[in-house]
């Protein structure tokens, strides 16, 4: 799967900055109390457990960042048109940027980013990633089932942020998306494949279908970069694969 060259910029830069102020061991075990958490302890999720602590916050810079950069990369390459230029992408629970950055950074000419994520540290963590990749993007402290998002039109992303919703919000998040689905936006929602993460992935798959959308599996065999390679072994996990799930309306 190729790659932009602006990627291994981007993850020395993560490197650098992630491993100055903690060593590999302490990342490492944040990165498997940071997996227990999205495993385990789903139901704190919601309340923001998964990036309380700075182990955690690295960790998931350092790791879960490249792979779902990785993922969302392979899938809008595979997408028919998500690759074409457009003006205007919105990355719902941004994170660190990564997601709305894979995206971008397949399209000929990127195109302007606005992240949204209720947590600050998403919030510079994005920013430096829009800058790493010389994407015009900017974000904002905000609640996703609630924010004022830029008009249309433009693509909407939600990667690994739907889970992480309460069951209420993730309904309103449905009719949001399908709403701007139905004004000609183009919507792409990426969930991890374990059927206990998305229970509700029929649901809303059925529904994208009724809308004319379409359900996808993702298995991609993607060389990792060393320091996620190196995480992955320490941590007792194994992306040889990357999986992921996706819903797209186009
Ligand atoms: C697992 S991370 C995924 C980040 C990024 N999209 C990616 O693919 O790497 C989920 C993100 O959603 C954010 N999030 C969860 N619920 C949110 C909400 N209600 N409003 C805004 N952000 C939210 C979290 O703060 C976290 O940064």
């Amino acid at each position: 799967m190729s790659r932009p060259a602006t990627f291994d910029h981007w993850i020395a830069a993560l490197e650098a900055r992630h491993l100055r102020d903690l060593t590999f061991p302490e990342i490492s075990r944040a990165l498997r109390a940071l997996s227990s958490a999205y495993v385990e302890r789903r139901h704190k999720l919601a309340e923001g457990a998964a990036l309380s602590g700075a182990g955690k916050r690295a960790a998931f810079a350092l790791f879960y960042g490249p792979l779902h950069f990785l993922l969302v990369h392979h899938i809008v390459n595979a997408l028919p048109d998500a690759n074409v230029s457009f003006e205007t992408l919105v990355d719902l629970g941004c994170g660190t940027g990564a997601a709305g950055a894979a995206w971008a950074s397949a399209c000929a000419r990127a195109p302007r980013v606005f992240g949204i994520d209720r947590h600050p540290w998403s919030v510079a963590e994005a920013s430096q990633t829009y800058r790493d990749f010389a994407i015009d993007g900017r974000v904002r402290q905000d609640d996703v089932t609630s924010a004022k998002l830029p008009k249309s039109p433009a693509s909407l992303l939600a990667a690994f942020t739907i889970n992480e919703l309460s069951d209420e919000s993730r309904e309103t998040m449905l009719a949001r998306l399908l709403e701007r689905a139905a004004h000609g936006d183009r919507v792409l929602v990426v969930e991890p494949l374990a059927g206990f993460v998305a229970p509700w992935w029929k649901r809303w798959a059925d529904t994208f279908a009724s809308a004319g959308g379409r359900a996808d599996e993702w298995r991609v065999r993607a060389k990792l970069p060393d320091i996620v390679a190196k995480l992955d072994r320490a941590a007792g996990l194994n992306h040889r694969e990357i999986t992921g799930r996706s819903l797209w309306s186009g």
